[in-house]
């Protein structure tokens, strides 16, 4: 056991403009010691979309606004979602003002199928903004799964069927 909590001390070399500007940002965001503002960019950073590996089971939220008048669009949202419903674990939905709605959806699964989901999402005439945006990496790999067989290992099994 290395142990995982143990914190390390490192020294980081700047700019001065450069540290003065960082120090004015964390002090805009709340944080009162440089320590915790770089972990949190670090933990942030490690959670780029681009770095996790499309295998990866990672869970998040897919954010979009859209506009509900345009024909057909909250029911193709809705057949989508109903599509990717293994994927899918609660969704909420605003309605921000006459034309446009926000939703938000909590979603867990492969990193690939996610993208793929936001991606059909944000193909359609009338979404107007969708992002997906990863705030937990299982530690599990889809193929460490102790499960029985090949299934997956977020405890629900998982078949493919709508693709
Ligand atoms: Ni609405």
């Amino acid at each position: 056991m290395s142990g995982k909590d143990e914190l390390v001390r490192f020294g980081v070399s700047m700019p001065s403009d450069l540290i003065q500007q960082f120090d004015q940002y964390i002090n805009e965001q709340g944080y009162t010691n440089r320590s915790e503002a770089i972990r949190d960019l670090v933990r942030k950073a490690m959670l780029q979309p681009g770095r996790i590996v499309p295998e990866q089971l990672v869970a998040g939220t897919i954010v979009m606004v859209y506009d509900h008048h345009v024909s057909e669009l909250p029911l193709l949202l809705m057949e989508l979602q109903h599509q990717y419903h293994h994927h899918i674990i609660s969704n909420m939905h605003v309605h921000l003002n006459h034309e446009q709605c926000l939703e938000i959806i909590a979603v867990r699964g492969r990193m690939d199928k996610l993208r793929e989901l936001q991606e059909q999402i944000q193909v359609h005439r009338g979404v107007l903004y969708c992002e997906l945006s990863v705030t937990y990496v299982d530690e599990q790999r889809e193929h460490d799964s102790h499960d029985h067989g090949h299934d997956h290992s977020h405890g629900h099994h998982h078949h493919h069927h709508s693709e």
